[in-house]
């Protein structure tokens, strides 16, 4: 976890000396004593304790900081439990997937507000604030864009498509992911943007137009721009903090109204954080006048050993030293998850372990008992300095 420390290079000895292949890929033995890990090595008597029973609403409130979970409309319906435990832990909500394109236009000229409407209800019941996810991103259009949208008319689609959003909900939503992951800089373009058909069919002038729209029907709601791949020391996202803090000097500079940078935070529990450039980026980003959301926190275990418990400790290890190093930033107001319970994670369709073992990247297990990733995100909330 900690790059250059001496327990780090303890690790890398051991795990050389026990012929495994890497610390990061290697499931664990019955037998075998999982020592080769970095929390494990770092902080043996690490013990995620917490004081209290506060959910985590009101441990982040305590210290002027928004918690809350992404989730869908038909398991919020359907599982009671996890209405629950989202009603007793969030202080805002995310409709996970009924604010995209592919869910809210069925067809070109039609707007189906019913599922996220529902959501909003349920926000505004239980006293949690709405998020918006979001209004433009590459993925996730539905069927017939392809077959309608084209250089001529995408202008028009665009601006109808926020106009006609952020209408719907205006004076509802805290803060719009405006424009979602615009940039990839392994798609070698200009500036780092990824190759998108709103960047093929408009040029990248279609961000700063997005956020002048959404501001013009939505003038109270709070601005992001969402982004992932941004939280690990690897090149690929060392790559990609650089274009993203260009893309929003480039903002800045021109008066767009933008307002905030989302940070994604789909951690890789195999992967290191490096705490100096992590912090660098969030000075960096505060410097253009920015406040910074992490939208959609959970920690992948893909690669992380099969043993449940073992693999328990590592993702509460990376919640509490990532969480711990971002809310040391004041500028830092919220902290979401992408889900609440094991039980529905997006991770099994889209990152599923090889072992074939459920995966396991959220604070509650899949019978809603918090797990010490729970512990973890409390206890971080609970040492954050106050905003
Ligand atoms: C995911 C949802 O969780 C899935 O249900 C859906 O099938 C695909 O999208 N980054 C984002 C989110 O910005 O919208 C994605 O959500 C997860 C990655």
């Amino acid at each position: 976890m900690f790059k250059n420390s001496s327990h780090s290079r303890r690790r890398f000895l051991y795990v050389g000396l026990s012929g495994l292949a890497g610390a990061t890929a290697v499931a664990v033995g019955k037998n075998i004593k999982p020592i080769y890990y970095s929390h494990v090595f770092d902080k043996p008597k690490r013990d995620f304790r917490v004081t209290g029973q506060n959910p985590l609403k009101k441990r982040a409130a305590a210290k002027g900081l928004i918690y809350g979970a992404a989730c869908g409309r038909d398991l919020l319906a359907s599982d009671k439990n996890l209405e629950a435990c989202i009603i007793r832990e969030c202080g805002v909500l995310t409709p996970e997937n009924e604010l995209k394109w592919q869910f809210l236009r069925p067809r070109p000229n039609v707007f189906d507000f019913s599922r996220a409407d529902w959501m909003a209800k349920f926000a505004r019941t239980h006293n949690m604030l709405f998020q918006g996810h979001t209004l433009v991103w590459h993925s996730q259009l539905p069927d017939w864009f392809k077959e309608v949208v084209n250089r001529q008319n995408a202008e028009k689609f665009l601006v109808e498509h926020i106009t006609t959003v952020t209408k719907h909900y205006a004076g509802q939503i805290h803060s719009w992911d405006v424009v979602n992951e615009a940039i990839e800089p392994k798609d070698r373009l200009k500036a780092g943007l990824r190759q998108s058909p709103w960047l093929k069919f408009l040029g990248p002038d279609y961000i700063e137009l997005a956020y002048r729209v959404t501001a013009q029907t939505d003038p109270k709601a709070m601005l992001v721009y969402n982004e992932n791949d941004l939280e690990h020391d690897t090149p690929e996202h060392e790559a990609k903090r650089t274009a993203v803090l260009k893309l929003l000097e480039r903002l800045k500079s021109r008066g767009t109204p933008i307002h905030a940078l989302g940070i994604q935070s789909h951690l890789l529990g195999h992967s290191s954080l490096n705490a100096k450039k992590l912090r660098n980026f969030l000075s960096n980003v505060t410097s253009f006048g920015l406040k910074i959301l992490i939208t959609e926190l959970d920690v992948i275990d893909q690669k992380l050993p099969s043993d449940p418990i073992v693999r328990d400790r590592m993702i509460a290890g990376m919640y509490e030293d990532y969480l711990s190093i971002v809310l040391d930033e004041r500028a830092v107001i919220a902290v979401l998850t992408w889900g609440l319970s094991d039980k529905h994670s997006w991770l099994p369709m889209f990152l599923p372990r090889s072992d074939g073992l459920p995966v396991r990247p959220l604070p509650f297990d899949s019978n809603f008992k918090p797990k010490l990733a729970w512990n973890a995100i409390a206890r971080a909330f609970d040492q954050a300095p106050k905003r």
